[in-house]
């Protein structure tokens, strides 16, 4: 096996030998639960001491604080939406003339070509929300009908520098700052974009890149696609509690398959990079989880290239799922309606959805970070982040009006193609 470090720093792993595919676990992007309880109870019969396993050194018991939550607590959804008023959304539709009466470009969208006088405190104190309570809200709503996409792009990036001011790239490789989340099977070159993002099937939990992941509703499906949300803190208290085997499992490196920037390089076709990560000062985890970076998805199954998972890592990602579901506050998203999620402490998912001529669901998605309020970064992140959140420059940025796939998951995978 040959392994490298790229100028990016993240720890990437070739295939210069044969890999062992003989003992992969039966896992797959879909979760089944038979298959995961049939599992635990054989690694516990083969190993009851398991669940005695001492947690990662430094990783505490238990986490506490605002961001440790069960869905059942948030029933009651004026607990978590802002109903933007009259004299609010009045104060946004005069920025965005302001702002085009200005001349600028979306690149150049902040707080003073976008002035927001008297919403701005509240969107700070919601941001707050994000990384020092319980970790999500919602905006409802912009009447969306009465703006072109392109103001609609603007009134989103507008109130987005109020929340978190830094912003990702979707897609390195076109500049691309504004992802489209809609089923897209029908413009894709096989009909079978290789990301579910692009489909309308549903997503298991998981986590975004980066500190916040954002998705404004332009269009609801005709039937499913609610939001799930989960406090990923909850969940790893009960693991902590009953299997810290597990959470020591998810403390270490899984081999995963290569995405981002890092996509690129096509000699490096797995990275070796844990799920949980532990503040340096202090004991706070934070959670950076794909589970399908780990299984593959659909017509893009995992490469032979990149080592099995073990058993303990299939069913840690399982269980990381299953106790999601336990505790988590599912969501209609509405038109109009602009939804914050921090990917630090939360996770999200979302059901499957059918489309209709009239009602097709499509979301605008951002990837988000407020270095002001941010958490200090784990040095095992750091380089993650540099490369996640470096600027792009602006005669490259791009602001997409029309929905389009992610350059890398067009099409069957490059493995695939060449097989054909
Ligand atoms: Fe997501």
């Amino acid at each position: 096996m040959v392994s490298d470090t790229m100028a990016t720093g993240e720890a990437l792993h070739g295939s210069g030998l044969t890999i062992d595919q003989s003992k992969r676990p039966d896992i797959s992007y879909h979760p089944d639960e038979a298959k995961w309880r049939a599992l635990t109870a054989r690694r516990l019969a083969e190993d009851p001491s398991l669940p005695h396993t001492p947690l990662p050194q430094g990783f505490p018991k238990q986490l506490a604080g605002p961001l440790v939550w069960e869905g059942k607590q948030w029933a009651d959804e004026d607990l978590w939406v802002y109903s933007l008023s009259e004299e609010e959304l009045q104060e946004i539709d005069k920025a965005v003339h302001y702002f085009e009466d200005s001349g600028h470009s979306l690149t150049q969208v902040d707080q003073t070509t976008f002035p927001l006088p008297k919403l701005s405190h509240t969107l700070h104190n919601l941001a707050a929300e994000l990384y020092a309570g319980r970790g999500f809200f919602l905006l409802r709503s912009i009447p969306t009908s009465i703006y072109t996409p392109s103001q609609n792009t603007l009134i989103y990036l507008g109130i987005s520098a109020y929340i978190a001011p830094t912003i990702a790239s979707q897609d390195p490789s076109n500049g691309s700052m504004v992802g489209h989340i809609t089923d897209l099977s029908s413009k894709d070159e096989n009909g079978r974009p290789g990301a579910p993002a692009y489909r309308n099937v549903s997503q298991p939990f998981h986590s975004d890149p980066g500190d916040i992941v954002s998705l404004f509703t332009l269009g609801e499906a005709e039937e499913g696609g609610e939001s799930k949300l989960v406090s990923a803190w909850r969940v790893y208290n009960e693991l902590a509690e009953t299997r810290p085997d597990l959470v020591k499992v998810l403390a270490e490196p899984f081999p995963l398959e290569v995405s981002g920037v890092l996509a690129a390089n096509r000699n490096a076709p797995y990275q070796l990079r844990p799920f949980l990560y532990k503040c340096p000062q202090d004991d706070r985890i934070i959670i950076q989880f794909s589970r399908r970076l780990a299984t593959g998805f659909q017509d893009r199954p995992r490469s032979p290239a990149i080592p099995p998972l073990t058993e303990a890592q299939a069913e840690a990602i399982d269980a990381l799922h299953f106790l999601s579901e336990k505790h988590c506050l599912t969501m209609k998203l509405r038109t109009g309606d602009i939804q914050y999620v921090s990917n630090l402490g939360l996770f999200h998912a979302r059901e499957g959805f059918v489309d209709s001529p009239q009602n097709k669901r499509h979301l605008l998605r951002l990837w988000l970070r407020n270095e002001e309020m941010a958490w200090p970064t784990p040095p095992a992140l750091q380089v993650r982040y540099n490369n996640l959140f470096k600027k792009v420059p602006e005669d490259r940025q791009r602001f997409p009006v029309e929905p389009e796939v992610r350059s890398m998951y067009r099409g069957p995978s490059l493995e695939n193609k060449a097989k054909a």
